[in-house]
């Protein structure tokens, strides 16, 4: 296999990052890691109480430092929050030896999947579908710029999408050499 040194896997709440990603590493033999898990092993409280106590900015400014701090690290799959590149600045450590990888998912399905969860303050409220599309409108042109790949996830299982995955991330796959000789034909 001839894989990136860094995967990094961006993309809204409820895009499966942690699954997806979890499952990725563990088929390329990297270690994973999740900016938010890191986060509040550090502070030692949970990410709805950091926004409570430090607010969103102060979260922002743990996520941007844990970004740098990462950003050399080799061999590893990194899921990070759905906020992460709204920081300009972030958009350098993010990048930095990796591929990036945008998991692309519809409103319904992101809805769907953070319905019953508690730990993601920017949607306890009224109204968290209105949130979630509101901040896909905002990050999804960024998302998309960042990435070096862009993988759909609805309607397909982690297992399919990590398989599919494997194969965009890692040039030295069949389905690529498979692609590359096309291409020369086609050239020729
Ligand atoms: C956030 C997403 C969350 C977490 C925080 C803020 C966001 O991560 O970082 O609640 O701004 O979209 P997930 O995308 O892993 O849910």
């Amino acid at each position: 296999m001839s894989l990136p040194k860094r995967i990094v896997l961006v993309g809204p709440m409820g895009a499966g990052k942690s699954t997806i990603g979890r499952m990725l590493a563990r088929e390329v033999g990297y270690r994973f890691l999740d900016t938010d898990r890191i986060i509040e092993d550090r502070c030692g409280a949970n990410i709805p109480w950091i926004f409570d106590v430090e607010g969103e900015e102060g979260f922002r400014l743990r996520e941007t430092a844990m970004l740098a701090e990462l950003s050399d690290a080799a061999g590893i799959v990194l899921a990070t929050g759905g906020g992460a590149v709204m920081k300009p600045e972030n958009h350098e450590l993010l990048k930095h030896e990796a591929t990036v990888v945008y998991l692309k998912t519809s409103l319904e399905q992101q809805v769907e999947r953070t319905r019953r969860d508690r730990n993601r303050p920017l949607l306890q409220n009224d109204d968290p579908e209105a949130v979630l599309r509101h901040l896909f409108a905002l990050r999804d042109p960024i998302y998309t710029q960042l990435a070096d790949v862009i993988m759909y996830t609805d309607r397909k299982s982690p297992r399919l999408v990590v398989r599919q995955l494997v194969n965009r991330v890692d040039p030295k796959t069949p389905r690529h050499r498979r692609q590359v000789r096309k291409e020369g034909r086609n050239h020729a």
